[in-house]
């Protein structure tokens, strides 16, 4: 039996783990039952990568949850920069949303990472082709309703059963033999949009429909059901589509079943050039979800009206919507401004672009011609955290600087000097924080008969003055997870996420 709390901290990324366990503490904070549930549960028991967003299910009200994450962020108003240096582990609500209707709530922190709370709920299909009446239940009940065992395990994040596995349906079974099996006869006549779930599953996980789920399917197919989606299950499915590693190899695949235009209408001749210039751009930023990328390439041939039609149907947040519906504009701006003498050194462009949506950056580096824009967010990207990671932290510690605004300021300053290129070597790093420590230089040990050689200087952290170019990192990758600075999605400013002290837990 596998380890989940081993799985979920090895497996997640620190961002997503952060996000784990910022949930957790607010549900047990309010003696809820809490799980992580769906595809991460289905990817971390097959050991996939999870790049994708985190599915969990709370038996009460995800409002409750809700809650605990909305105070406001301190400082650092929309549009400005964030804290210098940015601390790894702040993380925000950037957007929330609840529906009453499906009693879940949507989250989207500044991280980048998405998640959705649901209540524990049963569908009941009473009558054909009407949407199901939704009742709170167990987890148990939870797991049934859904769509294939394979996604109907969860993992407790309660901390009394913490990384407790439930498989009511033996979902781990069909991993091992890599089925997909639906869990009853009419999961694909109660919901249409499974048809083309099953499918995007198979070719993502290269896993083949149980023989009874095939039965199924090739009714339902017979039926025409694949054309009967709510406009809410087509902009769903097509934000899964968009959320893929390769959109346009699932677009191919949907055309060549003539499915597409039961997503759109206007889908009906598309272009995939610039999705697969995102694909590549992909490569290089494995970690980022390049869902509005992709969105923005998939709408490239339709006229102004239909890309606002389409891009209402997929986005459900509204900061997120007006960004997709603004890149081009705003990406226009940012790389005026970025050749601008506004964005001289290095720290200039750090505080141009840290308040920026990262999606924007990709954009740029999608999209522009001009070198100066690509090498100033290259730079950005690449080198900046690098810097923010080596922040001497401990050292500043042991000079007796204790953590607080006093040690955020000398950080902000000893940053801004190594991205200028003022400070180079560990030498002049020391020296550095000794003088805004306000600590003396050590006095030099007596001088000895046979002196060593001294040695040359190390360097501390390379200067880059963001205009030599010297930055062009065809092909490089973004610094390792745990020093990546968290991206800026859009949208209105965020709220901090400050869990409150813990209620004693119920024990289930
Ligand atoms: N689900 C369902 N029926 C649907 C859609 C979703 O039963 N029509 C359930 C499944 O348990 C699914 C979970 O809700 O795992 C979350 O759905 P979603 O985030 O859309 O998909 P994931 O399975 O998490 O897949 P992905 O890896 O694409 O995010």
């Amino acid at each position: 039996m596998s380890d989940y709390n081993f799985l979920m901290e090895s497996k997640l990324s620190p961002r997503q783990f952060r996000v784990v366990n910022l949930l957790a503490q607010a549900a047990s904070a309010e003696g809820l039952n809490f799980y992580l549930v769906g595809g991460a549960v289905r990817d971390l028991t097959y050991g996939q990568p999870i790049v994708r967003d985190l599915d969990f299910a709370v038996e009460g009200h995800p409002e409750k949850i809700l809650r605990h994450l909305q105070t406001p962020r301190p400082g650092g108003r929309r549009g400005e920069p964030g804290p210098v240096p940015p601390h790894e582990d702040e993380v925000w609500v950037e957007e929330a949303r609840y529906s009453p209707r499906w009693l879940s709530a949507e989250i989207y922190f500044s991280s980048g990472v998405r998640a959705e709370v649901s209540q524990c709920r049963r569908e009941d299909y009473s009558q054909p082709g009407k949407p199901p009446e939704i009742v709170p239940a167990t987890i148990f009940e939870d797991l049934r309703r859904r769509d294939f065992a394979l996604n109907a395990m969860a993992v407790s994040l309660h901390p009394n059963s913490r990384g407790l596995l439930l498989d009511p349906t033996n979902g781990g079974g069909d991993i091992e033999r890599k089925e997909i099996r639906a869990l009853h006869s009419r999961s694909f006549i109660d919901d249409p949009s499974r048809i083309f779930r099953l499918v995007r599953l198979t070719q993502r996980l290269g896993f083949k429909p149980e023989e009874k789920t095939e039965t199924w399917l090739r009714s339902a197919l017979a039926q025409q059901l694949q054309n009967r989606l709510t406009p809410e299950q087509q902009g769903r499915e097509l934000e899964a589509i968009l959320r893929e590693e390769n959109p346009a190899r699932t677009l191919k695949l949907f055309a060549d079943r003539g499915w597409l235009t039961a997503l759109d209408r206007n889908l009906a001749r598309l272009r995939y050039e610039r999705l697969q210039k995102i694909h590549a751009l992909a490569q290089k930023f494995p970690e980022d979800d390049l869902f509005l990328l992709n969105l923005d390439a998939l709408a490239g041939g339709l006229s102004a009206a239909q890309r606002v039609r389409l891009a209402k149907k997929i986005i459900r947040f509204p900061g997120m919507l007006k960004l997709a519906l603004h890149l081009e504009r705003e990406a226009k701006k940012l790389s005026k401004h970025l050749l601008s003498s506004r964005a001289a050194s290095p720290s200039q462009v750090w505080r141009l672009l840290s308040p920026q949506p990262r999606i924007l950056l990709l954009y740029l580096l999608a999209y522009s011609g001009q070198s100066g824009v690509q090498n100033r967010i290259k730079h950005y990207l690449f080198k900046a955290p690098q810097i923010q990671a080596r922040l001497p932290r401990l050292e500043l510690q042991a000079l007796g600087v204790n953590p607080g605004p006093k040690m955020e300021e000398i950080l902000g300053h000893l940053f801004f000097d190594q991205l200028d290129g003022k400070i180079k070597t560990s030498q002049q790093l020391s020296k550095a924080m000794r003088s805004l420590a306000g600590v003396r230089e050590p006095t030099p040990l007596p001088p000895t008969r046979t002196r060593a050689k001294p040695k040359k200087s190390s360097p501390a952290t390379p200067a880059h003055p963001s205009d030599q170019h010297e930055t062009d990192q065809a092909g490089a990758r973004p610094p390792g997870r745990a020093s990546q600075k968290p991206g800026h999605p859009p949208g209105t400013r965020p709220h901090a996420v400050t869990p409150r002290r813990k209620k004693s837990p119920s024990a289930r």
